[in-house]
């Protein structure tokens, strides 16, 4: 039985666990990590369309939704992008910036894993991969853990199990049911960075599907700035997927179609372009078949020098504020991450552990903590797996 007996039991091989494991072992802890896939880092390897965009030069506690938006503050200034890249030169990891701070492998998503793979190695971390947790229990300050035919224990046991977005890549919601087991609250996960789904008369728009147009999408006070996708579905693209980090059932999003237009282009088109029509106009800035659905819409027909001002006004206003009524997302079976989760009110910010049950620990996804689109939630994996392991 004692062979069986670690400091630190890590439940999950993703980025948080990973780097978890490396700190804590590294720090002469004796690790186990254990996941019930065959290998670690799976949604590593597949992120950032397999180049991983493993952090964001822009990383602010403000580009993060939680209940208490403060929480990630602490693990997020004592290990911050840099220190990340740091990590990745010393590797000869080659890297490149693609757009707004998001920091992608040059080479592949491998590179990532292999690399924390190497700093667990670094650390004489134990990986039991491969086979499901079977039981988590708890007695005399020590946790037992049932995997692969044993029972193994720690007095430390971190919850690095992620969310269950995308169950198909191994995601379950077990994080949420031990942190309920354990007496602490689950904030209610919803899907996020995830397509929206339209219905009714707006469903006509899945007729433009395929079609691309810089917006700006708004939901309550978020904004975006980037592109969206009409799918056969609904709406997808980067600015659908990070303004539905924000939505709610019931709640409409908005969407400026000509972000780039000063207030009263429609009507300074009417005087320079009396002739062409609203949807020649549009069709300047936009693709012709979202150009054609807007104009019909609107329903000015006939030249623009025939409209009133007052109802190309109107026209205007709503072409920058489109208001779009998801009936729901595509659900987490295509959500890049988890909205909820294990509630921070029951966490420490500078350890990660829980504040009610000694030895416990949650890090990553599996956190009531989401980043935006663009490397934020590795970072965040990075950041709170590096806090828990320097308190193990
Ligand atoms: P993660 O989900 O990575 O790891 C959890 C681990 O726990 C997994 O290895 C899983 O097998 C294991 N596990 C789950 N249930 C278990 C159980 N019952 N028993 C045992 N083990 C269990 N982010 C970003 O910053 N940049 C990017 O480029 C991308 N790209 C991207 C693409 C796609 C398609 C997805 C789905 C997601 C992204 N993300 C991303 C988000 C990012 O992948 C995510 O936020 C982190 O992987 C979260 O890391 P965690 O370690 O917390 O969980």
């Amino acid at each position: 039985m004692a062979k069986h007996i670690y400091d630190a039991i890590v439940l999950g091989a993703g980025g948080a666990g990973l780097m978890c494991a490396a700190t804590a072992g590294q720090r002469g802890r004796r690790v186990l990590l254990l996941d019930h896939a065959a290998a670690p880092g799976r949604k590593i390897l597949i992120s950032g369309g397999g180049r991983c965009n493993f952090t964001n030069l822009g990383v602010a506690p403000e580009r993060f939704l939680s209940a208490n938006p403060h929480f990630a503050k602490s693990a997020l200034s004592r290990y911050s992008a840099q220190d990340f890249i740091a990590l990745v030169d010393r590797y000869g990891i080659a890297w490149h910036e693609k757009t707004l701070g998001q920091l992608f492998c040059d080479g592949s998503a491998k590179q990532i894993v292999d690399m924390l793979r190497t700093e667990c190695e670094a650390g004489a971390v134990e990986m039991a991969l491969g086979a499901p947790v079977t039981d988590v229990g708890h007695a005399d300050g020590m946790f037992r853990v049932a995997h692969g035919g044993r029972t193994v224990q720690a007095p430390a046991l971190v919850i690095a199990t992620g969310g269950p977005s995308i169950p198909k890549l191994g995601a379950t919601g077990i994080a949420y049911d031990l942190a309920r087991r354990f007496g602490l609250r689950v904030i209610e996960p919803r899907p996020a960075l995830v397509p929206l789904t339209l219905s009714g008369e707006e469903a006509l728009f899945r007729s433009l599907s395929g079609v691309s147009a810089a917006v700006v999408t708004r939901c309550g006070k978020a904004a975006f700035r980037e592109a969206a996708l009409f799918t056969h579905r609904g709406l997808s693209g980067p600015a659908i997927l990070q303004i539905s980090s924000y939505w709610y059932p019931g709640k409409a999003i908005g969407i400026d179609f000509l972000p780039e237009r000063e207030p009263g282009w429609l009507l300074a088109a009417k005087r320079d372009r009396p002739r062409a029509n609203v949807q020649q106009i549009l069709a300047a800035t936009m693709p012709d078949r979202l150009a054609a659905a807007l104009a019909e819409r609107l329903n000015l027909p006939g030249k623009v020098a025939d409209q009133r001002d007052r109802a190309l006004a109107a026209a205007e206003q709503r072409l920058s504020d489109w208001p779009f009524h998801p009936n729901g997302t595509e659900g987490f079976a295509k959500a890049e991450v988890t909205v909820g989760g294990i509630a921070t009110a029951g966490l420490s910010s500078r350890t990660m552990a829980a504040r009610t049950v000694p030895g416990l620990y949650a890090v990553g996804e599996a956190v009531d903590v989401t980043g935006w689109l663009g490397g934020y939630n590795f970072q965040w994996a990075w950041a709170s797996g590096r806090a828990a392991g320097e308190a193990i």
